[in-house]
């Protein structure tokens, strides 16, 4: 039997290509490729400025230090998200407070943010979970009230369209990703997107040990980080770049007929796109009927040569984040009532259509069972 896997990135020979090239080139670092690939990708996403970093939690947590955040300052993110949206403020001493989600887009709910702004918020990261916009418009006006910064988290949302415009082009700083579960890939990588010339010179500082523009090798203007992409990936990233459209097609197709073969099983499927709000899909996941056993699901779906994953564990319920905070259950009915039921099936862009037809017939006997 053999396994349908949960992701896979989508290569050929360019990424090689590129690769070698840059290999010959001798120059692996901070070298032309990573000044290329920023300017394709600010192209793509229509922002003035891009800069490239090692992952997409290296990007958040440079916005964190852009945005000032200090020990104390409360920082406002969605529980139902990866950990790197609360993680990236934590790193400088800021205090988590999770806002609740909305039980059809799993994110934010302007009116839990609002109602959670205190005298001590200092910012906002609002998450664009699994490729779907946030209520950006709204978020945007609270954090203007309020005077707070505002950090998009897009990691996984490269592609996905908010009121016409590409995600990450709408003022905001916003962070993309590149693991290779996402919509594209470098192996590790990520990229922040802004509109502020000075916001993106400091950024290229502080993930160049705090190297100012002018200046050598050996001085350090701020304190910094060694979060450089480096050519090689940048290499990747371009080849990646050239095809993001047919992949971002691919997962959109693939996506089409997840739904289409789902019609008739019992599980409830992601928000659909409207007016303001167009996906870029970036994970496929379901949300199983209350009262059904995840366990057994995913343990049946095993044993069919299915993967699966419990996306997403609320961030506030993991060990370290209760440990540190004090959170319990209870703080998010609604994220962690998703967090319970949500299953992330097998989706990448080249998934095949039998393979799907496997999946929806293995989670149909499951559901069945369980
Ligand atoms: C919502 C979200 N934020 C942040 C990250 C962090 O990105 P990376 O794994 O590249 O550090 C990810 C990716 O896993 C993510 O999905």
């Amino acid at each position: 039997m053999t396994l349908v896997p949960l992701s896979g990135p989508f290569l050929d020979e360019r990424e090689e290509e590129l690769v070698l090239e840059v290999l010959r080139s001798g120059r692996l670092s901070l070298g032309p490729w990573i000044d290329r690939f920023e300017e394709l990708f600010a192209e793509r996403v229509g922002v003035p400025y891009a800069a490239a970093v090692a992952n997409g939690t290296a990007g958040l947590h440079l916005l964190c230090r852009s945005a000032g955040i200090r020990p104390g300052d409360e920082v406002i993110t969605s529980p139902y998200s990866f950990a790197a949206s609360a993680n990236c403020f934590v790193y400088e001493g800021g205090t988590p407070v999770f806002a609740d989600v909305d039980s059809r887009t799993l994110n934010l709910d302007p009116a839990t943010v609002e109602a959670a702004v205190t005298e001590r918020t200092r910012a906002l990261v609002a998450v664009d979970i699994y490729g779907y916009p946030c209520e950006l418009d709204e978020l945007r006006a609270i954090c203007e009230r309020h005077g707070l910064a505002l950090i998009q988290d897009s990691c996984e949302a490269l592609g996905a369209v908010y009121k016409g415009a590409p995600v990450g082009s709408h003022g905001p700083p916003a962070v993309f990703a590149f693991y290779p579960n996402k919509q594209m890939t470098t192996g590790e990588g990520g990229m922040v997107t802004t509109h502020s010339e000075e916001e993106w010179r400091l950024l290229r500082s502080l993930r160049n040990q705090g190297r100012a523009d002018s200046g050598g090798w050996l001085e350090h203007a701020r304190l910094g980080y060694n979060y450089r992409l480096d050519d090689v990936r940048a290499a990747i990233g371009i080849a990646q770049l050239e095809k993001l459209d047919r992949m971002l097609e691919l997962r959109r197709s693939a996506a089409k007929l997840y739904g289409e073969l789902l019609q008739d099983v019992d599980v409830e499927l992601p928000a659909a796109d409207d007016a303001d709000h167009v996906r870029s899909w970036f994970v496929y996941v379901v949300t199983l009927p209350e009262g059904v056993d995840r366990e057994a699901v995913i343990a049946s779906l095993d044993r069919d040569g299915v993967q699966s994953a419990r996306y997403l564990p609320c961030i506030h319920l993991q060990s370290y984040m209760r440990e540190r905070f004090g959170f319990s259950e209870g703080l998010c009915p609604v994220a962690e009532d998703a967090s319970r039921r949500t299953l992330a099936l097998p989706f990448h862009a080249g998934i095949e259509p039998a393979a799907q037809e496997r999946v929806v017939a293995a989670l149909g006997s499951a559901l069945a069972a369980a």
